[in-house]
């Protein structure tokens, strides 16, 4: 291993198309490894982790939910056999996107999940404002370059009191040098293998901030440990397709924390209603209350 190689060379930068190549390339990969749920923070039962998704999202009988970058409609599907509920899934692949539909359509489920083959960083074009209860970014939201601009749209396409979820990868940080470079390589080769944009917190947080959403959590997810899938999932695609590396395990380190962020959009624009300074009164009753998904 030359560390210098890599280190500081991840200025590649993923295009919705490439992402979206990379998926119908190996979409008979994933399907096989993955099944219907292309997360690597998975339990083994992935109706246990759905189930959690469910709660930790708060999504509810009668809403209408935006699943930004859908996959081949797993979680959509799953949660609309749960909850009587609207979904609407877009993946920026073609070949997800037939699979999704198909699935879909063979559960009967065409009247309550609907998929789309397109780009999320579009949406406000696509659906319109305020027109989403809830928008979900499940392992997705990694890939955008335009994150920012993705945040913006997912802002205007919620309504008032709507509620912004994700769970997704971002880069871990560290104060020693070695592991500081390592853990920039890793996300190197990740960002390489997987199509990737993976960045830092803070800048995710600083913006849904400056776009007045109400933060409730930043957490890991509350998932049994003992129910993980230890990455199972993972290296068996990473074998059916001989991407991604292995390191040797002095050299192995975990390069990514799994984190959930949940927010609301303010339920009032603060322009209007300037005395209503306080986040709590703007926040739906219901958005503190309960928050443990358990
Ligand atoms: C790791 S998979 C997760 C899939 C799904 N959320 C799940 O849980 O099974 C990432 C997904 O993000 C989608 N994606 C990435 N960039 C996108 C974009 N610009 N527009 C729409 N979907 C995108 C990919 O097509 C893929 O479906």
């Amino acid at each position: 291993m030359e560390p210098e190689k890599y280190y500081f060379t991840n200025k590649e930068k993923f295009t919705p198309k490439q992402v979206g190549e990379f998926y119908d390339l190996r979409n008979k990969e994933f399907l096989a490894s993955y099944g219907d749920y292309i997360q690597s923070l998975r339990t083994e039962d992935m109706s246990e982790y759905m189930d959690y998704t469910l709660k930790s999202a708060k999504l509810e009988p009668g809403q209408t939910v935006l699943d930004a970058g859908c996959g081949v409609g797993g979680p959509s599907i799953y949660f609309a056999q749960k909850i009587d509920a609207q979904f609407h899934g877009v993946t920026i692949s073609e070949a997800q996107y037939q699979t999704a539909k198909q699935t879909a359509a063979q559960k009967g489920l065409q009247e309550k999940v609907h998929f789309y083959h397109d780009d999320y960083h579009k949406i406000v074009e696509k659906f319109g404002p305020e027109r989403f209860d809830r928008v979900i970014f499940l392992e997705s939201f990694s890939h955008s370059q335009q994150k920012d601009e993705l945040l913006e749209a997912a802002y205007q396409v919620l309504k008032p009191g709507g509620i912004l979820y994700m769970k997704d990868l971002f880069e871990r940080e560290s104060d020693d040098p070695f592991e500081k470079k390592r853990i920039a390589q890793e996300i190197y080769t990740s960002n390489i293998a997987y199509n990737y944009n993976i960045g830092s917190l803070y800048p995710v947080l600083s913006k849904l901030r400056r776009l007045n959403f109400i933060l409730d959590f930043v957490k890991v997810p509350e998932v049994n440990y003992l129910h993980w899938d230890q990455l199972k999932v993972t290296t068996l695609f990473q074998t059916l397709t001989g991407i991604g590396n292995d390191p040797s395990p002095e050299e192995f380190i975990f390069h990514i924390d799994y984190l959930e962020i949940r927010c609301q959009k303010p339920r009032y624009n603060t322009k209007q209603h300037r005395e209503i300074y306080s986040m709590y009164k703007q926040a739906d009753p219901a958005f503190f209350s309960g928050n443990q998904a358990r």
